[in-house]
């Protein structure tokens, strides 16, 4: 696909190389997570809209018992606290006593991840792991942890495999940088 209705655009990564990427996240949450089973299925959070296409990628490379669960917020402003967060879709179960991975499309500021973080914790989630499909090289203001990263963007907004611009371009098969100017 030529993603030519949001301008001219650089394909920064082919589909192979971003399905390669989530792959070999799924060995690393499953080194991480097979251990803890049988306590307790793994609650995966997917953040919408975003992360929708690189949940569907992921799960099935996943080898414990999980549920999937969504969320969907957006920012009052600059938000950084939990409490911030203006919410669109709430997860529908307790996080209380769980296992949760947070799974987002991109890092950039880290501020919706890093809220989003703080809320499973007063959720009274035991453990939360993070994992993006792609991080923005950028400075940040606050340190976000992130434990599974898909694969390093520059500084540029980028779209495809779930990632929008203006809406548009969640479809394109690979993650595509728009040209400045
Ligand atoms: P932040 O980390 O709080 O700044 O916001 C992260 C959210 O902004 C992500 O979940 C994306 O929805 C969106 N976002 C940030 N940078 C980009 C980009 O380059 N392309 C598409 N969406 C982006
Ligand atoms: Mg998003």
């Amino acid at each position: 696909m030529k993603p030519s209705h949001l301008g001219p655009a650089e394909q920064l990564f082919s589909a192979e190389a971003v399905e390669a990427a989530i792959q070999r996240m799924a060995v690393a949450i499953n080194a991480d997570m097979e251990p803890l089973v049988p306590h307790r299925p793994v609650v995966v959070l997917c953040v919408l809209s975003g992360a929708i296409v690189m949940v569907g990628k992921l799960l099935p490379h996943l080898h414990f018992p999980l549920h999937l669960d969504c969320v969907q917020v957006g920012r009052y402003g600059s938000a950084t606290k939990g409490g911030d967060l203006q919410w669109r879709v709430r997860p529908r179960e307790s996080l209380s006593g769980a296992t949760v991975l947070l799974v987002d499309d991109i890092l950039d500021e880290g501020v919706t991840l890093g809220a989003l973080q703080q809320f499973c914790r007063d959720e009274g989630a035991t453990a939360v792991y993070s994992a993006v499909m792609v991080r923005k090289n950028r400075p940040r203001v606050e340190d976000v942890p992130v434990d599974y990263v898909g694969l390093e963007v520059p500084d540029r907004f980028v779209f495809g495999y779930g990632l929008d611009a203006r809406e548009l371009g969640r479809n394109a098969p690979g993650i595509f940088a728009l040209m400045e100017g």
